[in-house]
């Protein structure tokens, strides 16, 4: 079984990393070439040639049409082979295995599993990132470790206040309570942390301009495998949503991952901060660009170490794990997460048992 559920959307790339270069990423294990066609059309094939398996973003474009550095076996966007060389015949046989693909919002999405299955319209939510009352940044962070870790490090936030002390780190993010809701229909896991009168961290300080005390709610909204949602509300303390739920007394930034394995031990952690406040102000977005580069480096570097502590420790009998209260989150992503594998293999077993 494959360690990663495969029936399932996964952020491949930004929107401006895809262009009419061949652009190479290695995805839930598999080797996949990038490029637009000329309409802009984002394609993604199997990264190797199906002759002597020589990788296809070694080669060149031609046209809409990718061909073999190797041979020159070239193949459309479909991944079709129309040409080989020495023969005019074609093999059957010779096509690479075309992923569907959804450009929304600036993220390219990709489909790993049975392309039968794909739902074009099942693609998670990240509008925020492409919708103008929104001011964007952003980044991929190579973080080289199991996507678990990354789970769990984005699903207890309580490691804010001592992780990231400085930054977006107060007392107040450890010693309050969560409060977790699991929708298994839905796949989605709901944590929320309400912190109310409570410090307000430099990354809202200077941006905000709101000083302490604040409310600062935080309310994860986890879809695993791939989509992480952080709806972060600051507000000075007390100063509560309209009955219509209108909130302009708030400020509001969505916090975005998307986690996408490449391999057993190394991720792409993609990562957007999404403001609805000083719109288009450029010192406030280099100053939160700055912040947050930092904040996502601590966790990469914490997860770097931690992943080498675990396959070490993977080799020994008898290491356990605890876990608290603020785990819930976390453990409910693990056993969703579990699950999802378990489904898709289930489905994998079904249709080669009626091939
Ligand atoms: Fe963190």
């Amino acid at each position: 079984m494959s360690v990663f559920p495969q029936n399932q959307w996964y952020v491949a790339a930004w929107s401006r990393e895809v262009g009419r270069d061949l652009f190479a990423r290695t995805i839930c294990g598999e080797p996949i070439v990038f490029y637009r066609t000329l309409d802009g059309q984002v394609v993604a094939l199997a990264d190797r040639c199906v002759h002597r398996r020589y990788p296809l973003s070694l080669g060149s474009l031609r046209g809409d049409d990718v061909e073999c550095g190797y041979h020159g076996f070239t193949y459309d966007c479909s991944g079709v082979c129309l040409r080989v060389p020495g023969q005019e015949r074609v093999p059957r046989t010779a096509r690479v295995k075309s992923y569907p693909v959804v450009e929304q919002a600036n993220w390219v999405w990709i489909w790993i599993g049975d392309p039968a299955g794909a739902d074009l319209t099942a693609v998670p939510d990240n509008h925020w990132l492409d919708d103008p009352r929104w001011t964007v940044i952003g980044d991929m962070a190579p973080l080289p470790a199991r996507y678990q870790l990354l789970v769990d490090n984005l699903m207890d936030l309580s490691h804010e206040t001592y992780l990231h002390a400085g930054f977006i780190g107060t007392p107040e993010v450890a010693a309050t309570p969560i409060v977790t809701k699991v929708d298994e229909d839905d796949r989605v896991i709901r944590v929320s942390r309400h912190m109310n009168g409570a410090e307000c961290p430099p990354f809202y300080a200077k941006s905000t301009g709101f000083s302490s005390p604040i409310d600062r709610w935080q309310d994860i909204e986890y879809r695993p495998v791939c989509s992480y949602v952080l709806h972060s509300r600051i507000a000075p303390a007390g100063v509560l949503p309209a009955d219509n739920g209108e909130d302009t007394g708030a400020v509001h930034v969505k916090i975005l991952y998307g986690i996408t394995p490449e391999t057993e031990n190394s991720t792409f952690d993609f990562w957007a901060v999404a403001r609805d406040f000083a719109v288009g102000d450029e010192e406030v977005s280099e100053f939160l660009e700055r912040m947050n580069r930092e904040v996502v480096q601590q966790d990469v570097d914490a997860l770097t170490l931690l992943e080498r502590v675990i396959a070490e420790e993977e080799r020994k009998e008898g290491v356990q794990e605890l876990s608290i209260a603020i785990d819930a989150g976390a453990m409910a992503a693990r056993k969703m997460i579990r699950r999802m594998s378990t489904t898709d293999h289930a489905a994998g077993v079904t249709s080669d048992a009626t091939v």
